[in-house]
């Protein structure tokens, strides 16, 4: 598959993993640190946390979810409780002064305060320190305590895999941001996902579809030693917990950046409030932006004997069909028929025009764009195969071997239900996102006649004797392997047309 000119490689970039490293002498801090200062810690802070949940829990008593029930003594009184409670509780954590720059606006005048960078669940700072709402995973409801203390707060709900309940967290977040500063402000995080702080990746559109002001708000947590990080891949919740009640203190910054008022274009257009509130929030923090999204997550993080190891144009690929409104009716059936109507072409090579028939949709921009992608040899024709591979491997990116199966449906023979080396070669090009791979390691570490064919079963096989596979047996471009000493001939790239 080819990569458009038009973007820098992403390759390598992911922000969606933490790793740590300590020094000798860290270790020796921690060491100390976890028998003594850590045990007493942990006890105040679940001490706090425990002392929190009867307020939360009583003043949660009685109330509805659509109104504002009037702020009676005894709430405020609660709520005075509660706000010293968490600051205590903080406080034993070893974030021991917060320094707050800027100044938070009335909820009268923004209804919306926009946070990032999202790194870590200790972001929840800000929140206590100010009680907004905030937009959550229903499930984060049903944690035992702590999902009181969120019910608190009145927290937008959202039921991630309901396509339709997305609709109504929008519709929800604008009715409470219209009522003119009469329920609490909130607090949404636009990256809608955990990054390790390295540059701010692409905004959610949800704060900025009701076109009204914004408040946006930058954390930093400028501790030398990055204990706070909590993402996909990196330490879990509680490695953090306990790396961060080890240092002494925790220095964390809040900063209210002054309001930002929609012009009548962004109003119009939510993606490019979002994206020109994200560039005045990375300048702030002297960070990059960085193109990736929250749904581009999984994709960079695929695993597996099979994952993906060049990402960027698939990526690319992805947020084309996303575009063209593909990706959300993907399902494994809508492959599948994808896969039988693609096997039966035998290869034939489609023109934009038999591409758009093929997909259902009127020729525009963005499925030339799509076409584009897969027109190896620059004649304007594509195999059709390698688009379903596609969107099967970001449809699914951590389950490979059903990709993998898919692909081999439409290229099998009716008899044998064997592939060419070739066609295997062209498969797990698009795959991995690679280019020129090279399979004769594969076939050379078989026993069998040099056919240059093989069944799935036979690959299957291979891979999980090999779990290292991409990585150890595999070759391809700028990824070169020993096995082709054996096979000069076949390496130079030069036997199958699939290069360009
Ligand atoms: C954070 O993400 C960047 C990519 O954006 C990556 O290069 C870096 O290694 C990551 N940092 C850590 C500590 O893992």
């Amino acid at each position: 598959m080819k990569s458009s000119n038009s973007r820098p490689s992403r390759v390598g970039r992911n922000p969606f993993t933490h790793e740590l490293k300590f020094t000798m002498i860290e270790k020796i801090k921690i060491g100390l640190m976890s028998v003594t200062v850590f045990p007493v810690r942990l006890l105040l802070v679940s001490f706090f946390m425990l002392l929190a949940w009867p307020f939360a829990f009583t003043a949660s008593l009685g109330r509805s979810e659509f109104v504002i029930e009037p702020q009676s003594w005894w709430r405020r009184f609660i709520d005075l409780c509660l706000r010293v409670i968490m600051r205590a509780m903080w406080f034993c954590g070893g974030f021991h002064w917060i320094k707050v720059k800027g100044e938070r606006a009335a909820s009268s005048e923004v209804p919306i305060l926009t946070v990032a960078p999202h790194s870590s669940y200790f972001d929840a700072i800000p929140v206590t320190m100010t009680m907004c709402s905030i937009v959550t995973k229903l499930e984060s409801r049903s944690i035992p305590v702590w999902g009181t203390l969120i019910s608190y707060i009145r927290p937008v709900f959202v039921f991630r895999s309901d396509q339709d309940s997305r609709r109504k967290t929008v519709e929800e977040i604008k009715r409470r941001a219209r009522s003119g500063g009469e329920w609490p402000q909130i607090m949404i995080f636009p990256e809608g996902t955990c990054t390790n702080r390295s540059g701010l990746i692409l905004f959610k559109a949800g704060a900025f579809i009701p076109g009204l002001p914004v408040q946006p708000v930058v954390l930093r947590y400028p501790n030398k030693l990055d204990t706070v990080t909590w993402t996909w891949q990196g330490p879990g919740a509680f490695k953090i917990l306990w790396l961060t009640l080890c240092q002494p203190h925790n220095p964390m910054e809040i900063e209210y950046l002054p309001i930002y008022t929609p012009s009548d274009e962004e109003k119009e257009n939510p993606a490019l409030f979002a994206d020109n509130v994200r560039k005045l929030m990375a300048k702030a923090l002297q960070l990059p932006l960085t193109d990736l999204s929250f749904d581009d997550r999984e994709i960079s993080l695929s695993r597996g004997p099979l994952h993906i190891y060049d990402y960027s144009s698939l990526l690319e690929f992805n947020q084309l069909v996303c575009r063209l409104g593909l990706r959300a009716g993907t399902t494994e059936k809508v492959l599948e028929e994808q896969a039988r109507r693609a096997r039966k072409m035998q290869g034939d090579r489609l023109g934009l025009e038999d591409f758009a028939q093929f997909l259902n949709l009127p020729v525009t921009d963005t499925l030339t764009q799509v076409h584009s992608l897969f027109d190896q040899q620059g004649d304007g024709q594509i195999d059709i195969r390698d688009y379903v591979i596609a969107l099967s491997t970001v449809h699914r990116p951590s389950k490979s071997m059903k990709t993998l199966k898919l692909a081999f449906k439409m290229y099998e023979s009716e008899e044998s239900g064997e592939v060419l080396e070739q066609e295997i070669a062209a498969i797990l090009e698009i795959m991995l996102g690679v280019k020129e791979v090279e399979l004769s390691g594969v076939f050379l570490s078989l026993d069998g006649p040099d056919t240059e064919k093989m069944t799935y079963d036979e690959l299957h096989h291979f891979i999980d004797q090999h779990p290292r596979f991409v990585q150890d047996i595999l070759d391809f471009k700028n990824h070169p392997r020993k096995f082709c000493i054996g096979r000069p001939k076949s390496c130079n790239g030069q036997n199958h047309n699939k290069d360009d």
